[in-house]
């Protein structure tokens, strides 16, 4: 028997804007409670980004796991101007911030990430290393739309093999491939212990 919990309001409207606006990029299971449960494992004063907000789905269980907290910010990158207006207008907690602009331009304005969500072309199919950088010591990163299956465009699969061989070879990180979904693959910067950034604000 399986068992299936209520999709949380949030992701609700965000799936519902998303039938609205035709978009049919949002995140499928199980990366959305997957993004919920890494979200509320955050240190202390954590930090998450998502690149490619769409409709705020992936946004909305990111918000999700971070349920009640105040310590923890949440930041998501849209390039499209009307879909990052209609997330916003969503009601979010005072920790989530949406950013309109190209995902790569902003990647080295924006600091270290406990957790990253890869969610757009821009910061993985080109700029991964960006990413990569913009990982804290310990900080995971979770990229979904591994699955070769789903791409018939060889510039497209060679994109995905690139992407999938520069996570494998990275001595930064340690990587696991899940076939679960549209196909994941999540990694860990090697590095410090994950640490309080209250300490490195103290340093
Ligand atoms: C797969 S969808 C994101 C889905 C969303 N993360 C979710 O969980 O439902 C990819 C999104 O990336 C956006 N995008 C495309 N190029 C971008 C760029 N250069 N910078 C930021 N976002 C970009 C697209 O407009 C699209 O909304």
């Amino acid at each position: 028997m399986t068992t299936r919990s209520a999709v949380p309001a949030r992701v609700h409207r965000a799936l519902t804007r998303a039938s609205e606006f035709g978009f049919h990029g949002a995140c499928e299971d199980p990366v959305g409670p997957l993004l919920a449960t890494l979200a509320a494992a955050v240190p202390p004063n954590g930090r998450i980004l998502e690149l490619g907000t769409g409709t705020g789905v992936g946004t909305a269980w990111l918000a999700e796991g971070l349920g009640r907290r105040d310590d923890a910010r949440l930041e998501t990158v849209e390039l499209d101007e009307s879909l990052a207006a209609a997330v916003r207008a969503d009601d979010w907690p005072a920790t989530v911030t949406i950013h309109t602009g190209d995902a790569e331009a902003l990647l080295p304005t924006l600091g270290r990430f406990d957790l990253i969500f890869a969610d757009a072309v821009a910061g993985k199919w080109t700029g991964l290393d960006l990413t990569i950088d913009a990982l804290a010591p310990g900080g995971l990163l979770l990229v979904d739309d591994m699955d070769l299956g789903r791409y018939t465009d060889p510039q497209h699969r060679a994109a995905v093999l690139r992407v999938e061989q520069a996570l494998a070879d990275d001595p930064r990180l340690v990587s696991a491939r899940i076939a679960a979904g549209t196909g994941l693959t999540i990694s860990t910067r090697r590095g410090d212990l994950p640490y309080d950034r209250r300490d490195e604000e103290t340093l």
